[in-house]
């Protein structure tokens, strides 16, 4: 069973931390909200409504004025309790955003941050806010966080592929294994958090190597992927939970992704190479928007992608797109100042906190079809 997503948006200790967790990248996705806003939203900016508005961080983050144009929404009512006693002059709705408490055409723009990737059904948000937002008017989306990789899961399922960790990336292993080992893992990025790899090729090649007790197949190192050969094993749900677990658990993620660099490296031994492809969330969200918010449903997408700012900072190198490593952002991305209308000044080699935010600027059409 996976547990009910609502049930995860009524624990305030969830503010807690995304609060904790967004800390150290505050002062760059400011500013990244504020140029796309000041890009995008009209000015004066009209009715402005929150979706999903949590414990109030966006709000933190707006110009005065906008701040002050807004409307909060939030379904969980420990959420919008939290928002309230934080900001007490803002004005706050228990609203799901499937269901707004907004006339047909009366707002100028709607705003979320870390919303549109975790409803189950995007379809009926879309409608609403295609309901409430005027002809012209916006939705902003921004995503500063990583969103969770069991997102992907059922499409990869349904298309015949099983997802793994993506163990071509483990900082923790990579430095263990030889130029060549290295060499023949899978392109993937830092960003990526699955690597996708045909259910056919892996399963009964884990089943053959479990039914002659090979090492590589141990039980204990391969955790969820080690019994989907035995008939009627795969439970998606569990594995999901599985799946996550282990991902959260430093240790045991990096027994899993040196077993799978273990069976990834043997299978090409054995002649029987995967076909594998690296995922990242932020990449699969933003094709799920794009088409969501298609004139195909009465709205044009703007702007779609990361969008990067950086500051100088003591110390080492840290970059972050939802989590935080070291190596280099091989991932384009528009930089703020181009949204800011100034030119980008040249990042330094070292010494930079750098983050990208993922953006989504769709419009209204104004009348069906077009914007
Ligand atoms: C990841 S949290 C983000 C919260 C806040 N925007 C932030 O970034 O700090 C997702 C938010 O979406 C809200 N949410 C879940 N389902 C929703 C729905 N159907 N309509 C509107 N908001 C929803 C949750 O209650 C939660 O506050």
């Amino acid at each position: 069973m996976t547990p009910d997503p609502g049930t995860k948006w009524h624990d305030p200790a969830l503010l807690d931390h995304l609060r904790r967790v967004r800390r150290p990248w505050d002062a760059l996705v400011r500013r990244v909200v504020r140029a796309v806003l000041k890009r995008y939203l009209p000015d004066p900016p009209g009715t402005l409504v929150e979706i999903g508005a949590g414990g109030g961080q966006l709000r933190e983050w707006l110009p005065d004025d906008v701040a002050a144009a807004t409307t909060h929404t939030e379904p969980s009512k420990p959420f919008a309790r939290a928002l309230r006693e934080r900001h007490p002059t803002a004005k706050v709705v228990v609203a799901d955003a499937a269901k707004l408490p907004f006339d047909a055409g009366s707002v100028s723009g709607v705003l979320a941050l870390c919303v549109l990737d975790t409803l189950p059904d995007l379809a009926s948000v879309r409608a609403e806010l295609a309901r409430v937002l005027r002809p012209g008017g916006v939705v902003v989306h921004v995503l500063d966080l990583s969103t969770s990789p069991d997102a992907l899961f059922p499409e990869l399922i349904a298309a015949g592929e099983l997802p793994l960790t993506n163990f071509a990336r483990d900082p923790a292993l990579l430095d263990v294994l030889t130029p060549a080992q290295r060499a023949a893992l899978p392109e993937a990025d830092d960003f990526d958090e699955v690597i996708a790899v045909r259910w056919g090729e892996f399963v009964p090649f884990v089943g053959m190597l479990a039914r002659s007790n090979h090492p590589l197949a141990a039980t204990a190192d391969l955790g969820p992927f080690a019994t989907l050969h035995e008939p009627g094993a795969f439970d998606p749900d569990r594995f999901a939970l599985e799946f996550m677990a282990a991902s959260a658990d430093a240790a045991r993620l990096q027994k899993l992704n040196r077993a799978m660099i273990g069976l990834f490296l043997a299978a090409r031994q054995f002649g029987k190479p995967w076909t594998v492809r690296a995922l990242s969330t932020r990449t699969h969200l933003r094709a799920k928007l794009a088409t969501a918010f298609g004139s195909d449903h009465g709205f044009a997408v703007e702007f779609a992608g990361p969008v990067r700012a950086w500051e100088v900072a003591d110390g080492f190198t840290l970059r972050h797109a939802g989590r935080t490593v070291s190596r280099p952002l091989p991932v384009p991305f528009t930089p703020v100042e181009e949204l800011e209308g100034v030119p980008p000044a040249a990042l330094p080699a070292d010494g930079v906190r750098a983050t990208t935010v993922e953006v989504l600027i769709a419009r209204r059409a104004t009348v069906s079809g077009q914007t």
